[in-house]
């Protein structure tokens, strides 16, 4: 098979990674890549929102399936482009991948079909939006309707913030287009997980867990980002919890979107609360986590180009049988350039990665970096690597990692230190 991967950061070198591992694959291109992912695939410098350009490609080359990482191109439309053009793609429909792009959807969806969520309001005008605010009180939580980077979620401890932003978001100051309507809701006081399955549109596959680290600093403070670290499975999973979240989320979403004309085809990753033991939804995305994906690809053990292209298909059914998730913990370290989220510098040199990555367990998966004119690799993006490994406990693999990460020389880089720390905190108990 050919196959296009559509992404450029640290998620799609890790879904490239186990891409190129297949038996079916004959060729792998990437659009755009980055070095990491030159070394297991073609990089094609194709940026992810020219959808006239990715699918001139997919004709031009004869590829056989397209497998799309960010959000953006989905959003965007890219599946039903190529749809037209009877190219197989994994991934969501323009209005499946609401489901993500718009919040408001999302919320009114899950208030349909009864799916457990914070209660929520929909603004387009000011005035209804600081009355709710003020009669709810604080902490409050309010959220962009479109993509917003990760960034369009403020979470306020006070009535005097909430309004604030509403008064931003509104006013198309903070994510222009995006704020133009809002959603304010309840603030879920809680334990964060990520639950991802995979879906074809009839049927649902559960796939696994991983617990993410939004914050830039040490002991989840600082600024959110867009993520510094996950491990996988969460500490807090367990099969009875699994269940919960399949049956009261994950399944009567897949059908609500059949419902709604538009089924769910691709990967479905729920942000979860879990509150007194109970799972809420916060978010969905429809695409995997980044660096969530990372820790899933570490542990995947069978042919990812296989299912996900039984997944195109609509031929999931019994898909379950093939593949299984390595039992050890996979733990990814963030190294992201120093400054990030706020204005970081680009262009620094980084070294030693080939020492890094020379065990079997370990993997630098590489997000934000380039090559400067004398060949030397360097950073191009905030977050830059993602130093993943495995090991039998999650601090086994903390540690692995680390000292994966201690291998590196980059001096214009940081990461934090204490990923998975929730994990090993709950076993000390
Ligand atoms: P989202 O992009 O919707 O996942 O929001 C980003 C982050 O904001 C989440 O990972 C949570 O940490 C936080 N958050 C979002 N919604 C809520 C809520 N209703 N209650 C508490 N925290 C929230
Ligand atoms: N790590 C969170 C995300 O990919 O949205």
């Amino acid at each position: 098979m050919k196959v296009l991967l559509v992404g450029s950061g640290g998620r799609e070198h890790a879904l490239a990674w186990q891409l190129a591992q297949s038996e079916r694959c004959d060729a792998l291109y990437c659009a755009p890549g980055n070095p990491g992912i030159a070394e297991c695939a073609e990089c094609v410098g194709i940026p992810v929102d020219d959808i006239k350009a990715l699918c001139n490609f997919c004709l031009d080359n004869a590829v056989d399936l397209v497998v799309i990482g960010p959000e953006v191109p989905l959003v965007l439309g890219l599946v039903d482009a190529l749809d037209d053009l009877g190219i197989r793609a994994f991934g969501p429909t323009k209005a499946a991948a609401r489901l993500e792009g718009s919040k408001a959807f999302m919320k009114d969806l899950c208030a349909k079909y009864n799916i457990p969520t914070a209660a929520y309001g929909r603004f387009t005008a000011l005035e209804p939006a600081l009355a709710f605010i003020r009669d709810k009180g604080a902490p409050i939580v309010v959220k962009a309707d479109g993509l917003a980077a990760g960034k369009g979620v403020v979470v306020a401890m006070t009535v005097a913030e909430a309004e604030e932003a509403a008064r931003d978001m509104l006013a198309g100051n903070s994510f222009g287009h995006a704020g133009a309507e809002i959603v304010i809701e309840e603030f879920l006081d809680g334990e964060e997980l990520s639950f991802f399955a995979m879906a074809d549109g009839k049927h649902v596959i559960p796939l696994t867990s991983a617990q993410d680290h939004k914050r830039v600093g040490d002991g989840d403070t600082g600024p959110n980002t867009g993520g510094m670290g996950a491990y996988s499975p969460a500490h807090m999973m367990n099969d009875a919890l699994g269940r919960k979240i399949e049956e009261r989320i994950i399944l009567p979403t897949m059908k609500a979107m059949a419902a709604e004309g538009c089924p769910f085809k691709g990967i479905l990753f729920a942000g979860i609360m879990l509150v007194k033991g109970e799972p809420y939804l916060l978010e969905f995305n429809t695409r995997f986590g980044d660096p969530e994906c990372q820790t899933l690809m570490m542990r995947f053990d069978g042919d990812l180009l296989e299912l996900l292209d039984a997944a195109a298909w609509g031929r999931l059914s019994g898909a379950e049988k093939n593949f299984s998730w390595r039992s050890e913990t996979a733990l990814c370290v963030v190294m992201a350039a120093k400054g990030y989220p706020g204005s970081f510098r680009r262009d620094t040199v980084i070294c030693h990665i080939p020492e890094a990555d020379s065990k079997p367990a370990t993997k630098v998966f590489h997000a934000g970096t380039g090559y400067n004119p004398q060949g030397e690799l360097v950073a191009r993006g905030g977050r830059v690597l993602g130093v993943c490994a495995l090991g039998e406990t999650v601090a086994d693999a903390q540690e692995a990692a680390y000292r994966a990460v201690d291998k590196i020389d980059w001096a214009g880089g940081f990461c934090r230190r204490d990923i998975g720390w929730r994990a090993i905190a709950a076993d000390k108990v």
